[in-house]
């Protein structure tokens, strides 16, 4: 599912917001992967979380933590639904 995140929303919230839903088994904190999500547009910083969990091709394809996703400008972003 593809999803258009505002500028200056964190994505976890504009998702529980639009009553969309991710895996997020470790309650957000970094320590899992499975909310894993792939930036299609815009630029999402890269936290230390998301250099533990992806290798540099998978940061370099938009790959992030979605959990620790910040939208500094409006983002298309892929998500996997749960
Ligand atoms: S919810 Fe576990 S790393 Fe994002």
């Amino acid at each position: 599912m593809i999803v258009e995140c505002p500028a200056n929303t964190r994505l976890q919230e504009y998702l529980l917001k639009n009553d969309i839903h991710i895996l997020t088994p470790c309650g957000g904190r970094g320590n899992c992967a499975k909310c894993k999500v792939r930036i299609l547009k815009g630029k999402a910083k890269i936290n230390t979380m998301d250099q533990i969990w992806f290798s540099q091709k998978e940061l370099d394809e938009g790959y992030r933590l979605g959990c620790q996703v910040f939208a500094k400008e409006p983002l298309t972003i892929e998500i996997y639904e749960k």
